[in-house]
């Protein structure tokens, strides 16, 4: 059984996917053991308690470092047996201590398709914001392993989502939500626990 770890920093509707699927059967090799909030009070924490996940708090400001932070983070989902992270609309940076403690084992969901409309101050309705604004006609949602440089790790899966005229970043957030983010961020991590991804340099093969 592969003990998954979640972090989030708001409302948990990618998590809520997540945990649906889970209840549905979807990921049986897969136990989610704790979900950390990078603050109090988000709502995401309900959604964990409403499964009896564990939920805790652990704030960036309360360390004296990215490395202190860091080292916390690694301790608890140590102590925990975590074998992969997952960020479910996870807003706070990470450093080095935290990407080398689970090197390979950290997946993000991003809300465009990279590597467009991704990187650093892109979260949130920006990259919808930037998306409309430039006018393509497809967008979408990303998932893939997690490097100290923003959004720039091996892609895993990727999904499309065709934008309307009439499209406000507010529409489309949603549309990309439900149709793209809450479809590949289960797949990827019931392909995760299925040990069915492979890395060729950048490149992640997927296997039957
Ligand atoms: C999601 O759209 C996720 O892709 C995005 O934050 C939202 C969180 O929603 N993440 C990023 O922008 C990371 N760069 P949720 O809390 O309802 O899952």
């Amino acid at each position: 059984m592969l003990k998954v770890g979640v972090l989030v920093s708001g409302g948990g509707t990618n998590l809520q996917a997540i945990l649906d699927k889970k209840a549905a059967g979807y990921l049986p090799e897969c136990e989610f053991v704790s979900v950390v909030a990078s603050k109090p009070g988000v709502y995401a924490l309900e959604r964990a308690a409403n499964f009896g996940i564990p939920g805790t708090v652990i704030c960036k400001k309360d360390y004296a470092s990215q490395d202190e932070y860091d080292k916390a983070l690694v301790e608890h989902f140590t102590e925990k047996g975590v074998g992969l992270i997952v960020l479910a609309g996870f807003l706070t940076i990470l450093g080095k201590t935290f990407m080398d403690a689970f090197e390979g084992r950290i997946i993000n969901v991003h809300p465009a398709l990279i590597p467009s409309f991704c990187g650093k101050g892109f979260y949130g309705l920006k990259p919808h914001e930037k998306a409309l604004e430039y006018g393509v006609k497809v967008t979408g949602a990303t998932v893939h392993f997690v490097e100290l440089e923003a959004d720039a790790g091996p892609i895993i899966l990727q999904k499309a989502v065709y934008i309307k005229e009439d499209d406000t970043a507010e529409t489309l957030q949603k549309r990309v939500m439900k149709e793209a983010e809450w479809e590949i961020l289960p797949e990827a991590i019931k392909l995760f626990s299925e040990d069915k991804l492979k890395l060729e340099g950048r490149i992640v093969k997927i296997s039957d």
